[in-house]
Formats: C-alpha cells, sequence, structure tokens
C-alpha cells in the first residue's frame, strides 16, 4: 500500500519507541485514497481520530493506513478485486455478498436450493435464475415437461413419460382400459366403460337390442 524512503522509521514508530529522528523522511504513497502524493512524516504529528487498524499519523490529523484499509482514519476495509454486484467489503479481501450472489469477490451468481436436471444459474435482469435444459421447467428445473400432455389426470414424472392413472394407459394416458373387453364392436372409453355400437347395448355390448 505504501513505500516508505524511511522504513526503520517506520518500524519506530509502529514499535512506539522514543524516536530520536532528525528532521523529516519523505515517502510516497499508493494508497487507494486516490492520487499518489508525497508526505513528510511528523514525530510529534496528532491525529484527532486514532487511526485504526495499525494506521500510522504521519502528519496532523493524517493517517498512513497499512495494507488493506483506507479511509480518513483507516476505518475502511478494501478488497481487492472489489466486491462485485453490491457487496461489501467486511475486511481485507472479505466480501459479504448481496442474496443471490457468492464466491469470494461476490462474482458469482448464486440460486437458492440450486438448479436441478442440469439447470444452470444466471442472473436475469439482475435476478438469479435457473435457465433449465428444454425438457425441465420450474423455479429450480424440478418439473420434467411431456410436451405430448398428460390426459386423464396422468402425472408428467420425467421428460416425456406420463405416469397414469388406474385404467388409463398411453404415453398421454389417452386410452382407457376395460377389464373385461367391449363386445361387437364397442368401444371402451373410460376405465371399465364401453360405448356400443347400435343395434347393441349393456355394460359390455353383450345384449342386442331387439328393436332393430
Ligand atoms: C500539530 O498539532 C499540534 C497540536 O494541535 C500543534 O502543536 C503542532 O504545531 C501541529 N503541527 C503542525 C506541523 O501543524
Amino acid at each position: 500500500m505504501y513505500q516508505s524512503g524511511c522504513p526503520a522509521a517506520v518500524l519506530l514508530l509502529v514499535a512506539g519507541a522514543v524516536l530520536a529522528l532528525s528532521g523529516h523522511c519523505v515517502a510516497r504513497s499508493d494508497a487507494p485514497r486516490g492520487v499518489a502524493l508525497g508526505f513528510v512524516f511528523d514525530p510529534k504529528a496528532q491525529c484527532e481520530t486514532r487511526c485504526a487498524h495499525g494506521g500510522i499519523c504521519i502528519r496532523n490529523n493524517t493517517c498512513l493506513c497499512s495494507r488493506g484499509y483506507e479511509g480518513e482514519s483507516c476505518q475502511l476495509a478494501t478488497c481487492y478485486p472489489k466486491c462485485k454486484n453490491g457487496g461489501v467489503c467486511l475486511r481485507p479481501g472479505k466480501c459479504r455478498c448481496q442474496p443471490g450472489y457468492g464466491g469470494r469477490y461476490c462474482q458469482k451468481v448464486t440460486c437458492d436450493g440450486g438448479c436441478w436436471n442440469g439447470g444452470e444459474c444466471s442472473a436475469v435482469n439482475g435476478v438469479p435464475r435457473c435457465i433449465c435444459p428444454s425438457s425441465w421447467t420450474g423455479s429450480r428445473c424440478q418439473e420434467a415437461l411431456c410436451p405430448q400432455g398428460c390426459r386423464n389426470k396422468g402425472v408428467c414424472v420425467a421428460p416425456g413419460i406420463c405416469s397414469c392413472l388406474d385404467g388409463w394407459l398411453g404415453g398421454a394416458c389417452h386410452t382407457a382400459v376395460c377389464a373385461v373387453p367391449c363386445q361387437n364392436g364397442g368401444k371402451c372409453i373410460s376405465p371399465g366403460k364401453c360405448r356400443c355400437r347400435p343395434p347393441y347395448s349393456g355394460a359390455r355390448c353383450e345384449e342386442k337390442n331387439k328393436t332393430y
């Protein structure tokens, strides 16, 4: 953070030893406060607000901060790289991230609960979202998609796979099952129910209507 023309003097100041320095020495600062500037150590300097985090009072009310801190009295921690996405620097190199962000510098988007089934977490207009593979949907890509649809209260359990209620079959649960087959060309239209062709009737289309 700083290079000193007189490192021994700095060490003495840090140790709190009595100084018998003749005059001043010059150093340069590249502290993140702003423009690099030359400065002068004054052994008698007083800083109204104590220099925090090991900072050194080098002139009246001027602190030279130790690595990782900045601000008038070195009260602010610095993070390099800077905390991204609204994260706050807690102590040197340690960011506290906004919800939805993670990683050392809050540079990573995190989706609460994660993304399942190969979904990828990504920021969409600044909001973390799971981007799902084509056959999955839902906030975490937890819901399978059945493009054919699952009819008759069937449930899509995996991409393209319906789980059907008893009495229904087929990829979309669209085929009714009649345990006793419909007779005389009748059609099974729902579980156990036949639609008969004239002149037949009855539960299994087994009766011939006499009027015909
Ligand atoms: C620093 O402050 C002290 C006390 O206020 C004062 O006596 C001294 O002259 C000041 N030094 C400089 C270089 O201004």
